[in-house]
C-alpha cells in the first residue's frame, strides 16, 4: 500500500515527483524518496513525509526520475528501507508497490552470486535481479526479472543513461499519465492530474515502455493496445479549497455529491444497468460483498434491497469471503469498492466470477481494475476523495444502492414516487446539516475527552453505528465500538460506566420504543448519552445528556443524514485531539495488498 510515480519528460523531474508524491500520500506516508537521472542516477530517501524531504533534497538535474511514499510491510519504516532501491552498480532504480513472497530465497541466490543488500525490504531484490538479467535491453531485463517473482508488483523502473521508464504490474495498481511531450506513471489518478487527465491502465502482466513522446505496452512479449481513459474529475476537486482538512471538504461536498450522483442516474426511476442479463439463473437471492465502509454501506443496502426487493441478501466481508466455501446457486452478487483497487474485493470479483456468477461493481473509479473485470460497473459521482477516511464516496454508494433498488423493486408506484421526491431533496436535508454543525462540534469535542465510546442502533442504523464508530476510531484513535443496541446487554454492559458515552442513532422507525428502553437501560449505568433523533422528538430528550437533532426525512433513508452527523462528530473529536485527520496512523486509502 504505497505510492509510486515516474516522470519522463521536458521539465526537471524533482519538482513533479515531489508534486505527484504529495498526492499519493494518503496511501502511506511512513518515508519516501525519488531518484532522478542526471549526470549518474540521484538518489534521496528519508523517514520523512514528502513536505519535509523536499525542504532537505537539493535541486537535482534531470528530466527523468521514480518517487515512492511508503506505508512500510516488510521491514520498518526506515532510511534504508525507503525506495527507490537501486542495483550493485547504482544504475538501475526502482520503486515497488506490493509483495514479493519469495524474497528471502530470490536474496540468498542472489547473495551467493555475490550481490549485496542495504535493505530489509523484498523490494530490492528486484533491481538486482535487472541488474543480473540486463543485457543492454532494459524492458527485456525487467520481463526476464519479473519471471522470478512471486507476489503482487506495481513498479516503475529507471536505468542510467536510457531515455525510458520501464513499468509493470500484477496485483496491484499502476496507470500511465499521457501528457504534451511528457508522460507519467502514477499508482492512482490524483498523483497526476496536475499535469494530465488522459489516462491509460495498465493491465495484469503488462509491461509498458515510456518515453517522453509515448507509451509502448506489451503482454506476453507482443505489442498491446489498451484504451486511453479521460477522467473527469478536476484538479480543483484534489485541492482542500479552503478547508483545514480533506475530510471536512469532503463532508461538506456531500449535498453536491448526492445531486450528481441522482444526475447521472436520470430523472425518472429506470433500470440504470441491465440487471436483468445479470438474473439468467432466476435470481433468489443477492450477495454484496465489500471492506471497510464500503462494507457498511453494503449492510445499510442489504436493508433496502429486503424491503424494495422482498429478496434475502447476504453481505460478506471480502476478506472473509475469499476463505471460505460458499453456496452461491442462483445468486447475484455486488461488489461495492471506492477505489475499485481493494485486493481483497478484486480477489473475491474473481473468485465469484469462477464460479459462474455475474458481478456487478459499484465505484467511484471510471477505469478502476474493479470496472474492468466485473460484469457490470455503476458508478458514483464522489469525484477524488482524498481524505483516507470515507465520508462521500459511503453516502455516493449509498444512494447508487437506493437507485438500484428502486429501479427494481416490487414496492408500489406511489411509494416509489414518494421516495423519489424525498432522494430528490436529500441534497438540501443534509445542507441543513451541515449548516446547524455547532451542536454536533460540542458533542464531538466533548467525546475528544474520553477513550472508550460505544455507537449503537438498531435496523436500518445498527450499520450506521458501526461506520460511526468506524470514523472515531480511525482518525482520533478512541477507542470505539459499533453495536447493535439490543446487544449491549449480552456483554459490553460490563464496560458501561460514567467514563464510556453511548452515541445512540434513535430513527423513528419500528424500533423506536426499543431505543428508548435501551437508552434507559444505559442510564441505569450511569454511562452518558449523546443521542440522534428526529427534529421534534421530545422523549428522547427527556433521558440524554446531549441530544442532536437531524431532520426527518422518509425512514428508509435516514442512514444518510444520521452517518453525515456521525462522520462531522468524529471529525470533530479528531481536531480536537490534534490527530492528522486526513492521514491517519497505519491507514492507507487504497488497501492493495490481501
Ligand atoms: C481502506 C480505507 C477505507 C475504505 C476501505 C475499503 O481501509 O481506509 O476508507 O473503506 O479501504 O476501500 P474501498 O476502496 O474498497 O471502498
Amino acid at each position: 500500500m504505497c505510492g509510486i510515480v515516474g516522470y519522463i519528460g521536458n521539465k526537471p523531474a524533482q519538482p513533479v515527483l515531489f508534486k505527484c508524491l504529495a498526492r499519493l500520500e494518503y496511501r502511506g506516508y511512513d518515508s519516501c524518496g525519488i531518484a532522478v537521472a542526471g549526470n549518474g542516477i540521484d538518489l534521496q530517501k528519508d523517514r520523512l513525509r514528502v513536505g519535509e524531504l523536499v525542504k532537505k533534497v537539493p535541486l537535482l538535474e534531470g528530466m527523468t526520475g521514480v518517487g515512492h511514499t511508503r506505508w512500510a510491510t516488510c521491514g520498518e519504516p526506515s532510511a534504508a528501507n525507503a525506495h527507490p532501491h537501486l542495483d550493485c552498480s547504482g544504475c538501475i532504480a526502482v520503486v515497488h508497490n506490493g509483495i514479493i513472497s519469495n524474497f528471502q530465497e530470490l536474496q540468498q541466490q542472489l547473495t551467493d552470486e555475490g550481490h549485496h543488500f542495504l535493505s530489509q525490504t523484498d523490494t530490492e531484490v528486484l533491481p538486482h535481479l535487472i541488474e543480473k538479467y540486463y543485457q543492454g535491453n532494459l524492458e527485456e531485463a525487467v520481463a526476464a526479472a519479473l519471471k522470478d517473482i512471486e507476489g503482487s508488483y506495481a513498479i516503475v523502473v529507471l536505468r542510467e543513461g536510457e531515455s525510458k521508464l520501464v513499468v509493470a504490474r500484477k496485483d496491484s495498481p499502476l496507470i500511465v499519465g499521457i501528457g504534451d511531450q511528457e508522460n507519467f506513471a502514477a499508482s492512482d489518478v490524483p498523483a497526476i492530474l496536475d499535469y494530465t487527465n488522459r489516462v491509460v491502465y495498465l493491465e495484469e502482466e503488462d509491461i509498458g515502455v515510456i518515453t517522453n513522446s509515448g507509451i509502448e505496452i506489451r503482454q506476453n512479449g507482443s505489442v498491446i493496445r489498451r484504451k486511453e481513459h479521460k477522467i473527469p474529475w478536476s484538479v480543483d476537486e484534489a485541492q482542500k479549497a479552503g478547508y483545514e482538512h480533506f475530510m471536512l471538504k469532503e463532508i461538506h461536498e456531500q449535498p453536491r455529491v448526492i445531486r450528481d450522483t441522482l444526475i447521472g442516474y436520470g430523472h425518472e426511476i429506470a433500470p440504470i444497468i441491465d440487471l436483468e442479463s445479470m438474473r439468467d439463473t432466476g435470481t433468489e437471492a443477492m450477495l454484496f460483498v465489500a471492506c471497510g465502509t464500503s462494507y457498511h454501506a453494503g449492510l445499510v443496502g442489504k436493508c433496502i434491497f429486503e424491503e424494495l426487493l422482498g429478496i434475502p441478501v447476504r453481505v460478506e466481508l471480502a476478506s472473509e469471503f475469499n476463505y471460505y466455501p460458499q453456496t452461491l446457486a442462483k445468486t447475484m452478487s455486488i461488489v461495492i469498492t471506492q477505489s475499485g483497487e481493494t485486493a481483497d474485493t478484486i480477489k473475491a470479483t474473481r473468485r465469484l466470477q469462477e464460479k459462474g456468477c455475474h458481478v456487478l461493481a459499484i465505484t467511484n473509479v471510471v477505469g478502476s481494475t474493479i470496472s474492468r473485470i466485473a460484469d457490470l460497473t455503476l458508478y458514483t459521482q464522489a469525484g477524488p476523495e482524498i481524505s483516507v477516511a470515507s465520508t462521500k464516496s459511503f453516502i455516493a454508494e449509498l444512494v447508487a444502492l437506493y437507485w438500484l433498488a428502486m429501479s427494481y423493486s416490487i414496492a408500489d408506484i406511489k411509494r416509489l414516487a414518494d421516495m423519489l421526491m424525498t432522494l430528490r431533496q436529500l441534497p438540501n436535508t443534509v445542507q441543513q446539516v451541515l449548516d446547524n454543525k455547532s451542536g454536533i462540534k460540542q458533542c464531538g469535542e466533548y467525546l475528544a475527552g474520553y477513550d472508550n465510546i460505544f455507537f449503537i442502533g438498531r435496523g436500518i442504523n445498527y450499520p450506521v453505528a458501526l461506520e460511526g464508530a468506524l470514523k472515531l476510531k480511525e482518525i482520533s484513535y478512541i477507542h470505539a465500538e459499533g453495536y447493535a443496541a439490543g446487544e449491549l446487554k449480552h456483554g459490553p454492559f460490563a464496560l458501561l460506566d460514567k467514563d464510556t458515552p453511548v452515541v445512540a442513532v434513535v430513527a423513528k422507525d419500528n424500533t423506536y420504543e426499543a431505543m428508548l428502553n435501551n437508552i434507559r437501560e444505559i442510564k441505569t449505568r450511569g454511562a452518558p448519552v449523546i443521542a440522534l433523533v428526529e427534529n421534534g422528538d421530545e422523549s428522547v430528550g427527556e433521558m440524554a445528556d446531549f441530544v442532536i437533532s437531524v431532520p426527518k426525512v422518509g425512514l428508509i433513508f435516514s442512514p444518510i443524514v444520521n452517518s453525515v452527523v456521525l462522520q462531522l462528530l468524529a471529525y470533530y473529536a479528531a481536531e480536537k485531539r490534534g490527530c492528522p485527520i486526513d492521514f491517519p496512523r497505519n491507514l492507507a486509502k487504497s488497501v492493495t495488498v490481501e
